[in-house]
């Protein structure tokens, strides 16, 4: 009944629109009732708003699952006041994403307690230099600057309460013992190994992740003698890798959550929510958050032609390999993630023009307040926008030396798709990898490292 009276308050301001669905809740069908007046109030509200709700509300791969972490922290023997704290982490998005689940992955491997890192912000004049004045302990902003922190520290309460987080060093302003760590440099710890790369790809991650608790123990109780250790006792991981640990090992309940815990802050995401439903509106698709995405929606590209510390393939080859992929695929309309310099973009959307084919980016894409916050953002932020964009595209493309383009095409993957193959031989020289849903352009095993280590 308090349906129904509910219903006849909304007939009074949208009496006429709303006579026809009346007559259907009314005498039509048989199903939940309930269900059929929410689908109804919804064409009321606000469209946009309920778009970018919907986005918020539901993530690409369906709710977090938490069993392979608990099961990780439930395997892990604790030590109380063991601390680990960990340098800030450079680079892109993608980059500093890994480098602070890797921190948090040691500290529970060492089942010890952490603080966690800082984000080092990249040059503003160059962004080829990630680690600008970079001498002695690294600063930054804290990992909220890219990061849903309450998101965090809500999954690892919920599947991993063993793992304790201090907010600060501040917290132990008075323990001199904090003060004086032991610096740990994973890399030198006494029987790590490093697994071999396929062809010649670069990067140097750990062969066995399994041992690297007991390796880390073995070197602290040889500095400190567990008998006359005090306690609160802290460890300083120095630097923090990104890619240094064989996430692709890991047993696929975990592999595939993993990462999710850090999602992207909340306002980015409200920003891409109201990116993709203007990108609907322009290339008039029908884009719902609340279902995985539609093959035949449109193809997002990213483009690596701005300052980096890495050498990409120049705008030539990038361009013409994103441009066969969405002609082979039969597609005509793109979304330009950032990465390129402005006059790539014109270039690139002039080309794709004479193929028939519309490219936005996200400028075209937003209006008043959206367009200020955008303008806003730094190099790295946008990147988290374009994130939650490509993620959510029918197709996605980008080069294999981007952890970027991985992150994405890894999350897709295990998102909605099929397995990429590792190994690219039988793909004939220029792809590195794909599935259904996703293709990264590169030579031999380009990226291998960043394949075999993202949390995506
Ligand atoms: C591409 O699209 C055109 C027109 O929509 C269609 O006729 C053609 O069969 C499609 N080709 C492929 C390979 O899907
Ligand atoms: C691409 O961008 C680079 C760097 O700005 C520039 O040197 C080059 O001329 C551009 N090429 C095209 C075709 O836009
Ligand atoms: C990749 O596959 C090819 C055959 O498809 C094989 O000859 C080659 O040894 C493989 N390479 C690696 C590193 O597994
Ligand atoms: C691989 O490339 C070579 C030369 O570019 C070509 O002759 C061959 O047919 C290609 N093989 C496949 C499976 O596409």
């Amino acid at each position: 009944m308090l349906d129904s009276f509910r219903l006849v308050h909304y007939l009074r301001f949208f009496a006429g629109a709303l006579v026809v669905i009346w007559i259907f809740v009314q005498f039509g069908g048989t199903g939940d009732r309930h269900d059929q007046y929410a689908d109804l109030f919804r064409q009321f509200r606000d469209q946009r708003k309920v778009f970018i709700s919907d986005f918020l509300n539901h993530d690409v791969s369906g709710p977090y699952v938490g069993d392979g972490l608990s099961d990780l922290c439930a395997t892990k023997k604790w030590t109380p006041g063991l601390i680990l704290t960990c340098d800030a982490v450079p680079g892109g998005m993608a980059d500093v994403k890994n480098g602070i689940l890797t921190c948090i992955r040691i500290a529970i491997e060492m089942g010890a307690e952490v603080i966690l890192p800082d984000i080092m912000i990249r040059s503003t004049m160059d962004l080829a230099v990630i680690a600008p004045h970079d001498s002695g302990p690294r600063r930054g902003q804290p990992l909220s600057h890219f990061f849903d922190r309450e998101y965090l520290f809500n999954t690892l309460g919920e599947f991993c309460p063993e793992l304790k987080i201090h907010n600060s060093l501040n917290d132990f302003f008075d323990d001199p013992n904090v003060l004086e760590p032991v610096k740990m440099d994973i890399y030198k710890v006494p029987g790590v190994t490093i697994a071999s790369n396929m062809g010649k790809s670069a990067g140097k991650l750990v062969q066995k992740g399994e041992l690297l608790g007991e390796q880390i123990h073995a070197m602290l109780d040889k500095k400190s003698p567990p008998k006359n250790r005090k306690y609160p006792f802290r460890v300083d991981l120095r630097p923090t890798p990104s890619y240094m640990m064989p996430a692709f090992a890991d047993a696929p309940p975990l592999r595939r959550h993993f990462g999710r815990m850090l999602r992207v802050r909340q306002d980015l995401r409200a920003l891409a929510a109201a990116v993709l439903f203007n990108l609907q509106k322009a290339f008039d698709l029908q884009i719902d958050p609340r279902k995985g995405i539609d093959i035949d929606a449109f193809v997002g590209i990213e483009l690596r032609t701005q300052n980096d510390p890495l050498r990409f393939p120049d705008y030539t080859i990038q361009a013409s390999d994103a441009l066969s992929y969405v002609i082979a695929n039969n597609l005509s309309q793109v979304y330009l993630t950032e990465g390129a310099t402005s006059d790539n973009i014109t270039s690139f959307t002039e080309r794709c023009r004479d193929f028939n084919v519309a490219v936005v980016t996200k400028e075209d894409l937003v209006e008043g307040a959206d367009a200020s916050k955008l303008a806003s953002l730094s190099y790295d932020e946008r990147f988290l926008v374009d994130y939650e964009v490509a993620i959510r595209a029918g197709l996605f493309t980008g080069h294999a030396q981007s952890s970027f383009a991985w992150s994405v095409g890894l999350r897709r993957e295990f998102a909605f798709g099929e397995a990429g193959s590792s190994n690219s031989s039988h793909l004939n020289g220029t792809l590195r990898w794909h599935n259904q849903y996703s293709t990264l352009y590169g030579k031999n095993f380009v990226g291998d490292d960043l394949r075999r280590a993202i949390w995506p």
